[in-house]
């Protein structure tokens, strides 16, 4: 295996509350697929898991060198809950989130 990218990014789940709070659902569906919306509404601190996708996307965009449109980046879950990205079987991601902040890594390999 060659890594060929890597990319990290922090989110401030206060800033996705108020862009949830603010503009609801044309936020969230710019951005995130069905899916991932149905998977963070099912938790009761969905913006925790909002924000660790964001992160997961834009960890995607530094590692993949691609300015993807954040909504073809989907993140999902496998039945033990590791996170992937769907359709881009060469690319490894991370999440991890706490009340303040979410964090994702992404790698690309050969
Ligand atoms: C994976 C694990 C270490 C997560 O630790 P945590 O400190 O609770 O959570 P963090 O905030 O650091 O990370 C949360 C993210 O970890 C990721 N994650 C969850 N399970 C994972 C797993 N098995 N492997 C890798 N990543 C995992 C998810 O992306 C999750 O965010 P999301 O739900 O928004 O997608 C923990 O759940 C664990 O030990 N799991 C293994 C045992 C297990 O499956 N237990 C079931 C519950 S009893």
């Amino acid at each position: 295996m060659e890594i060929q990218g890597i990319g990290i990014d922090i989110v401030d789940i206060e800033r996705i509350e108020k862009m949830i709070k603010r503009y609801g659902n044309r936020f969230l569906k710019r951005i995130f697929t069905e899916r991932e919306i149905d998977y963070a509404i099912k938790n009761k601190n969905s913006a925790e898991h909002f924000a660790g996708r964001f992160a997961a996307k834009e960890a995607v965009i530094k590692a993949s060198r691609e300015a993807l449109p954040m909504k073809e980046i989907e993140i999902l879950n496998r039945e033990n809950g590791e996170p992937f990205v769907e359709k881009m079987e060469n690319i490894l991601i991370s999440i991890s989130h706490e009340k303040k902040y979410a964090v994702a890594v992404a790698i690309v390999r050969s």
